[in-house]
């Protein structure tokens, strides 16, 4: 059997943070990982994907910590005439190690398709990102019983061929789930992972190891024991991320 792979916790802060609130917020989990020996401190890898004017300043803030920064989505071009887009590359010249693409507010309210979700992971890994690839059903299709089949069709449409294990991290984010308070049961999202881990690890030895993230109503109370469920490897955090004390507790919730 081959061990987990290290979990990874992730922040979206989503359209939220002006330069105060947002370094603070940055400096604040740098002192706290500064700070974290041995046991204290969190055992996954740490992620935040501050708003793209943040983004600079916040790579640069964390850079001499362990905690890494992404984007929340980019372009599938390099460059060009793509009015208020940003790129990958730009997002690993800003500091960014890591892109989320095809998240739910964005398949959602600019009409990503699976099609455009892979362009943009191939992006991506073609700037030398990280791709975080988000996939959730909606309340309808959950209440339908459709989760495990919009999985399959969102990671065969959206799941560039052949990533290696650090390159490509699945986000399982219901939709429904997503600022709302609401989560699967922890048995759903066991089931959910499963499959996922099922499926990636049918199509290569590197799925096998891949991470898969859960996100949806993550906070500090719930963290603890949808961390603690076999193949979910981290969170991908909205709403808690924005405050330290909370990502930090969710943070050191990682088994
Ligand atoms: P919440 O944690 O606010 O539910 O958001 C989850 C999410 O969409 C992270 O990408």
């Amino acid at each position: 059997m081959t061990d987990p792979p290290r979990p990874l916790m992730a922040g979206n802060w989503k359209m939220n943070g002006l330069s105060g609130d947002g370094l603070a917020l940055a400096a604040e989990l740098v002192r706290r990982a500064a700070s974290a020996k041995g046991e204290e401190a969190p055992a996954c890898d740490l992620l935040v994907c501050p708003p793209a004017s943040l983004l600079w300043r916040v790579a640069e803030a964390l850079s001499q910590s362990p905690i890494a920064a992404g984007g929340q989505d980019c372009h599938a071009d390099a460059e060009g005439a793509h009015t208020g887009d940003i790129s990958a590359e730009m997002l690993k010249d800003a500091g960014a190690s890591y892109a989320i693409v095809g998240h739910s507010e964005r398949r959602a309210g600019h009409s990503e398709t699976d099609a455009l979700v892979r362009a943009k992971a191939e992006a991506a890994l073609g700037a030398g990102l990280c791709a975080i690839i988000c996939i959730g059903e909606t309340e309808a299709q959950y209440g339908a019983g459709e989760t495990l089949g919009v999985i399959e069709k969102q990671l065969a449409g959206s799941l560039p061929d052949g990533p290696g294990a650090a390159e490509v991290v699945v986000a399982y984010e219901p939709v429904w789930a997503i600022g709302t308070g609401l989560t699967p049961s922890l048995d759903e999202i066991a089931a959910v992972h499963a499959h996922i881990r099922g499926i990636l690890g049918g199509a290569s030895a590197e799925g096998g190891v891949m991470r898969i993230l859960y996100g949806g109503s993550v906070n500090p109370a719930n963290a603890a024991e949808i961390l603690g469920l076999e193949e979910v490897n981290g969170a991908l955090v909205g709403g808690a991320s924005l405050n330290a004390d909370d990502f930090w507790t969710i943070a050191r919730s990682c088994p």
